[in-house]
Parts: C-alpha cells; sequence; structure tokens
C-alpha cells in the first residue's frame, strides 16, 4: 500500500487522512503511521469509511480499552463498548435527548477513574445542513495564555464531576428519563497536561465537568472556568466539522474540547456511533 496521506481541513484542527480503508484490519505498519499523525493532528478524519459496531470497536482496541459507557440506553445491543449518538427514537420520532446532548463544551467522561484517551465517532446518517461537531484545540489555546495566566494554572488542580447547579448545568442526571449504570465521585487532574508523546502542554480545563479548583472557592472558581472556557472556544482556536456519511473522527480527548453545534433541523436524522477508548 502507498503511504496515506495528511490533508488539513481547519486552519487549527482537522486533518484528513487519505488512502486508510478501515473497514479492513490496520496492519501494524498503518497503525504506526495513523498514531504519528494523531499525535500531531488531534482531530483527524477518515473518509467513506463504512464500519459496523464491531469493527469500530476493533479499530478502538488498537488504540487502548473501549470502554461501556455509563448512559444505559443508547449502547449498541450487540457490542455495548459502541454506543448510538442519534437523535432518533425507537418509534422513529424525534429523541429530544439526543438534539441536544453534549451541545456544551466539553471533554468526554473526565470524572471516570481514568480520563479516556480519544474517542470515536463515524457518521452513518447526517442532517442535510449543519449539525456539525466542533473542536477547540486546548494545546493552542495554552500556548496563548499570558504569563502570569500560565504560572496561576501551573499549580492548580481541577475538579472534575457530574455536576448540577448553581455552578453548572445537570448532564444525564437532571434527565429522569436517562439509566447511568454507575455513580461518580470527584476526580482531581491537573490544570495542565501534558501530551504523551509530543510533550506540549494542554489545558485540561472545562465548563461543563471541571467544577471547581482544589483549595479555592466556587465563587473563585468558576470565573475563572468560564474565562478559560471563553478563551478557549474563540475562532482561531475551534474547527467547525462538516459531517458526511461514511466520516470516522477520532479525537483526542485531553488534547482538545468539543460539543455538538447543536444548529441542525431536529426532524432531519443525524445518527452515528461512538466508542471512547481509555489507555491500557
Ligand atoms: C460525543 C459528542 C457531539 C456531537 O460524541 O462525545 O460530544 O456532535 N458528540 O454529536
Ligand atoms: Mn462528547
Amino acid at each position: 500500500m502507498s503511504q496515506p496521506q495528511l490533508r488539513p481541513l481547519g486552519a487549527t484542527l482537522g486533518t484528513e487522512a487519505v488512502g486508510v480503508d478501515l473497514s479492513q484490519p490496520v496492519d501494524e505498519e498503518t497503525l504506526g503511521w495513523i498514531e504519528a499523525a494523531f499525535a500531531e493532528h488531534p482531530v483527524l478524519v477518515f473518509r467513506e469509511q463504512k464500519l459496523g459496531p464491531a469493527e469500530l470497536a476493533a479499530f478502538g482496541r488498537r488504540f487502548g480499552k473501549p470502554k461501556i459507557h455509563s448512559l444505559v440506553d443508547y449502547r449498541h445491543d450487540d457490542h455495548p463498548e459502541v454506543s448510538w449518538l442519534t437523535n432518533v427514537d425507537k418509534d422513529g420520532k424525534i429523541d429530544w435527548f439526543g438534539v441536544k446532548r453534549a451541545t456544551d463544551w466539553h471533554t468526554d467522561s473526565p470524572y471516570e477513574d481514568e480520563p479516556p484517551r480519544l474517542a470515536i465517532l463515524h457518521a452513518k446518517e447526517v442532517p442535510s445542513a449543519k449539525g456539525g461537531t466542533m473542536f477547540a484545540d486546548m494545546r493552542a489555546a495554552y500556548d496563548a495564555l499570558d504569563d502570569a495566566m500560565k504560572a496561576r494554572l501551573a499549580g492548580l488542580t481541577g475538579l472534575h464531576g457530574r455536576h448540577d447547579g448553581p455552578y453548572g448545568v445537570r448532564l444525564y442526571e437532571g434527565d429522569p428519563e436517562q439509566r447511568l449504570d454507575r455513580k461518580y465521585t470527584e476526580k482531581a487532574r491537573p490544570a495542565v497536561v501534558r501530551h504523551p508523546v509530543t510533550g506540549r502542554p494542554i489545558l485540561f480545563v472545562n465548563p461543563l465537568h471541571t467544577h471547581g479548583f482544589a483549595g479555592m472557592s466556587k465563587d473563585e472558581a468558576w470565573p475563572l472556568i468560564e474565562q478559560l472556557a471563553e478563551h478557549s472556544t474563540q475562532d482561531r482556536f475551534v474547527y467547525y466539522h462538516r459531517w458526511r456519511v461514511g466520516d470516522l473522527l477520532m479525537w483526542d480527548e485531553q488534547a482538545t474540547m468539543h460539543r455538538g453545534a447543536g444548529d441542525y433541523e431536529p426532524s432531519e436524522r443525524r445518527i452515528m456511533l461512538r466508542t471512547i477508548v481509555y489507555p491500557n
């Protein structure tokens, strides 16, 4: 096989990997190529793919452990480590939880025992317009902070959990319809982490799941979290991914934040498969 190629999609993030067929088991050479590309390009897109849940989980397994998500009702029946991201319910009607889910800036599940490494979405049906996913480059966002803020963050530990007002929105638990199969406790994570391959510093604070800093009052912490979120989500750090059917997109759960743009017509179907992968 000839070497795959990289093609930039956005000014900051978003890189297409051209010339890889993920429906076949990926050989070691190609896996090495993907790993090297992903270390530098934390939102990597493979177009025109066609994977079922088993293949998606198998691809995820090459990078770590795909884990069963706590949200019970969206698991794939045959492959529970794969979930549906869908706005269509079992009767074919609009699933409003699916529509509004994940439209605030976040990283996935930083409150699990260990934070996930990456996640993969594979588009099966997409709206005729909009309905994209936005990604923020948390490496570039960190680099652009001033020295005083960098010094302040160096000593800070973020507290990550599922939280419910007054400082945050309720997610999942706030929706009585949603069944979770586990309870979460607060997890402490450094506010700045380093990329395991490149060593680049990354701002690891997000406005959905980070609800405080160790040793800091909420009244002081929340404005800081908001300020950091506003800084990180400036246009210059954000890539808007326009989905095509067949896109398989993997993102680094540390180096980026993301959100559903939430800007499409809900009556149009938007259906994807997802797996979240944890370090081995
Ligand atoms: C996710 C997520 C956003 C979207 O899959 O973790 O946040 O656009 N998705 O569906
Ligand atoms: Mn998410």
